[in-house]
């Protein structure tokens, strides 16, 4: 239950700007911003002097205990919220893959209650569209009731869709306050690549990244935002890695059009030269990480404001199924953990100057509420939103292990890195559940966050270029 707390004497950190100010929360609210607040009898009292005070995080890509590449992934929604929770991030949006021939709300139902049993911050979902036959595209419009207004689309996967569905969806989301995402990858081109370097003997991780190259991804950026457009419906492009892909986004909303785009901070922090490593195999993911040129592009249209938000596709293998992939890429199980190093390393480079807390919240935070309809709860430090609140030390310096970390996952592509400043205490509607490397959440205390219906008609988010 949480308790009546005045945050004192930390810097407020919004997307326009840092002030000093007390923030007083009652039970699971933040209901006083200002200058020096008292506390009542029964408040208790967190000292921020020499810190920043911050909207906890929303991860608006997971893949918790998530059936792909042979497996499941090996964080639960235990394990990966409390991994979240502990790199100060306190709502995750959760991929559900739609099952074949199952209707939205059923998919819905069937991850809610694993979500809501074991969850300790809060949470809410996407939908992995598989299947429309049948009538099934208008159970989208009840998922949208729901809570769950957003559905990804796959150009790419045994189970991806083909590009008429992928247009009907898109044509159906105008109607009834969806969004749709995409993951962009031209699949012909990935099949023919694969299949001629396995032919050539070329086997090892270096061959993902050669099977889908820069213009892999860009291609099928272009031909998702071309189809977008065509409607003058919102397109929301996940996991976006390519500078051609960036320069589309760009100048789509340039013209006016409501295309969004997020990135990860593997595709910010490492380039392809990742897959020549001897753990080469960890950092496979798709799209892969890509070359200098496509990471720079990435950061400079996140400065600009023509990629929105930043997030992790958290989808964690352990090392031994990584492993499988050791004599053929092909085996090797896609996607990274990540869900605890976004919030820390997004701040870690604004406290080195290479962008702004500001832009860091906007993008990990303000940003991600916005587009997917949960501002009226998350995603800001303002009187009236849940309590989710990061205390933050510029000061604290914190080198990356996997022994640090909280999940349920043996490695981490993360491992030896130095982060300047560290999240120091978390807090989940005004609960906490970390403070100095230790957790003191509650399975099941997470809640399904309802989001509203959405409704981008323009690119809005990008005022602030
Ligand atoms: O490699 C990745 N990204 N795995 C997760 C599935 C996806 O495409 O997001
Ligand atoms: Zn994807
Ligand atoms: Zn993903």
């Amino acid at each position: 239950m949480a308790a009546n707390l005045l945050f004192k004497g930390g810097k407020v950190v919004t997307t326009e700007s840092t002030y000093r100010a007390d923030v007083a929360v009652k039970g699971e609210k933040i209901v006083e911003i200002g200058t020096s607040l008292k506390a009542g009898a029964e408040t208790e009292v967190v000292d921020c002097r020499g810190k920043l005070v911050l909207p906890g995080a929303i991860d608006a890509h997971t893949h918790l205990a998530m059936p792909f590449g042979g497996t499941i992934t090996s964080d639960d929604y235990e394990a990966g919220t409390r991994s979240a929770a502990c790199g100060g991030t306190t709502t995750v949006f959760d991929f559900i893959l739609q099952d074949f021939k199952e209707p939205f709300p059923k998919a819905i139902k069937r991850r809610d209650k694993l979500a809501s049993e074991q969850a300790v911050v809060d949470y809410s979902f996407h939908l992995a569209v598989k299947d429309v036959s049948n009538g099934l595209l208008n159970t989208m419009e009840e998922a949208v009731a729901m809570g769950v207004p957003s559905f990804k689309v796959f150009m790419v996967y045994d189970f991806g869709v083909t590009d008429g569905v992928f247009y009907q969806t898109l044509e159906h989301s105008k109607k009834i306050g969806a969004l749709i995402a995409v993951h962009a990858e031209n699949n012909e081109m990935v099949n023919f690549l694969t299949a001629k370097y396995l032919s050539e003997g070329k086997t090892s991780a270096w061959y993902h990244y050669m099977s889908r190259p820069e213009f892999v991804e860009g291609e099928a950026d272009v031909r998702a935002i071309q189809w977008a457009k065509s409607l003058n419906a919102a397109l929301y492009i996940v996991h976006l890695a390519n500078a051609q892909g960036a320069a589309a986004v760009t100048q789509a909303r340039a013209e006016g059009y409501p295309v969004f785009a997020e990135t990860c901070p593997q595709y910010l922090n490492f380039t392809s030269d990742v897959y020549k490593r001897k753990d080469g195999a960890h950092f496979v993911c798709s799209p892969p990480i890509k070359n200098k040129a496509s990471q720079r592009a990435l950061w400079d249209a996140l400065k600009r404001g023509d990629i929105q938000t930043v997030a992790t596709d958290h989808c964690p293998f352990l090392k031994s199924e990584k492993k499988w992939g050791a004599k053929d890429f092909t085996k090797i199980p896609n996607g990274c953990a990540g869900v605890e190093n976004m919030y820390p390393y997004m701040l870690s480079e604004a406290n080195r100057g290479h962008i702004t807390f500001n832009k860091a919240v906007e993008v990990c935070s303000t940003n991600v509420a916005k587009i997917f309809g949960l501002d009226h709860l998350k995603g800001a430090i303002e009187a009236g939103r849940d309590a989710d609140i990061v205390v933050y030390d510029a000061k604290k310096r914190f080198t990356v292990t996997n022994r640090a970390m909280h999940g349920s996952t043996d490695h981490t592509i993360w491992e030896g890195a130095e982060l300047k400043g560290y999240p120091e205490a978390t807090y989940s509607r005004g609960n906490l559940v970390y403070r100095e490397g230790k957790f003191y959440g509650k399975k099941g205390a997470g809640r399904f966050i309802k989001c509203k219906p959405i409704k981008l008609t323009s690119p809005e988010l990008n005022d602030n270029k």
